[in-house]
């Protein structure tokens, strides 16, 4: 038998997903510094994006039932050794929900929960996309590495993260019904 429900789970990530936008603040705060706008424009977008995945999950929480927690805001550093430092961060940031979200799945199928199986399914696409556009940018700055003003130039002719929002996402708490 689980040790825990799938509601007390997500209410985890929840908690996770809020703490990836802080962190994703606190990059494009960095980058805000280094008069980087692109970079700190891309990082601002990802803020709100985990936001919005925190509010994804608090809508199925309302929806079937359950309690939600909203959890304490912890803080973050905004300073980094380098411009390139922020990105690895993100990478791995995005590597490790991914792990979460597959945890949250096999959790759901252990509970044969089948609608949050169902639920789930959207945000297991949304990392393969983060943790590949976290890649690609990855890549571009560290091209850049000696002259991130070329990364700039990238982002802003690529419209690096700019896609607008998923069409086939699930309905967020602070979206009207
Ligand atoms: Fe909500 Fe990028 O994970």
């Amino acid at each position: 038998m689980a040790e825990k429900s799938f509601a007390a789970a997500l209410n985890e990530q929840i908690s996770n997903e809020f703490a990836a936008s802080q962190q994703y603040v606190a990059a494009a705060v960095y980058y805000d510094t280094e008069t980087l706008p692109r970079l700190a424009a891309f990082f601002y977008r990802q803020a709100l994006e985990e936001r919005e995945h925190a509010m994804i999950m608090i809508r199925y929480l309302l929806d079937v039932g359950e309690s939600v927690e909203i959890p304490d805001i912890k803080a973050v550093p905004t300073t980094y050794a380098d411009g390139s430092e922020p990105v690895k961060m993100a990478l791995e940031q995005e590597k490790r929900v991914s792990q979460e979200i597959f945890s949250l799945f096999e959790l759901a199928r252990e509970l044969k929960d089948y609608r949050a199986e169902q639920f789930l399914q959207w945000f297991v696409k949304e990392q393969v996309e983060e943790v590949a556009l976290m890649g690609d940018l990855l890549n571009v700055v560290e091209r850049s590495r000696e002259n991130l003003l070329l990364a700039e130039d990238f982002i802003a002719r690529e419209k690096m993260g700019e896609e607008g929002a998923d069409p086939t996402a699930p309905p967020a708490a602070d979206e009207a019904e």
